[in-house]
C-alpha cells in the first residue's frame, strides 16, 4: 500500500476487520498485494475520471480469510479472463503499452498457491476487474 500512497491517479480504500490473521509470508503477500495494484493503475482506471480506485476489503470464512482487491476500470471480456494467469499473455490494451512482460499475474497466482491458498479472478457487475485471494486464517 504505502508504495502507491503517493500516486495521484490512483486511491486505496482498506476494509479488514480487526483481528483478521492469516497464515501467509508477509513479503510474499505484500509482492501480491502490490502486483495487483499496478495492474489497476494500468488497465483498470475509470475512464471517465482517469483513475485507478481499488478496493481491498478482507473477511474472515471459516477456516479461511477472503482479500478481494478489486478496481473500477472496464475488466476484460469475459472468455479472456481464465487466460490472465497465462505466463506471457497480455491483453490487447496492454500490448502497445511499453511495460510489462505478462508474468505478473502468472507469479501471483503460483505464489498464493505456494501459502496453501487459492486465487481467482471476476469481472464485477459495475464493470472493474475482482481478484480473489483465499489464504488460510490464523487464529494466533
Ligand atoms: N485490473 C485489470 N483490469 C483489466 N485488465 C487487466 C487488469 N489486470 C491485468 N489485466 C490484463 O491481464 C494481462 C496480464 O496481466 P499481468 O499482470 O500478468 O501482466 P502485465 O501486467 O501485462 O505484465 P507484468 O505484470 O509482467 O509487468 C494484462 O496485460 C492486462 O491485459
Ligand atoms: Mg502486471
Amino acid at each position: 500500500m504505502y508504495a502507491v500512497a503517493d500516486y495521484e491517479d490512483m486511491r486505496v480504500t482498506v476494509s479488514i476487520p480487526d483481528n483478521t490473521m492469516i497464515l501467509a509470508d508477509e513479503v510474499e503477500l505484500s509482492r501480491v498485494i502490490s502486483n495487483l495494484l499496478e495492474n489497476a493503475r494500468r488497465y483498470g482506471k475509470t475512464p471517465e475520471t482517469g483513475m485507478a480506485l481499488v478496493d481491498i476489503a478482507a473477511k474472515g470464512r471459516d477456516e479461511w480469510v477472503l482479500i478481494k482487491v478489486r478496481d473500477h476500470g472496464m475488466g476484460v471480456a469475459p472468455e479472456t479472463l481464465p487466460k490472465l494467469t497465462r505466463p506471457f499473455f497480455r491483453g490487447d490494451a496492454a500490448r502497445t503499452a511499453a511495460t510489462g512482460a505478462g508474468l505478473g499475474l502468472a507469479i501471483v497466482e503460483k505464489t498464493i498457491h505456494r501459502m496453501g491458498g487459492m486465487f481467482g479472478l471476476a469481472n464485477t457487475a459495475s464493470g472493474g476487474l475482482s481478484a480473489h485471494i483465499k489464504l488460510r486464517r490464523s487464529y494466533e
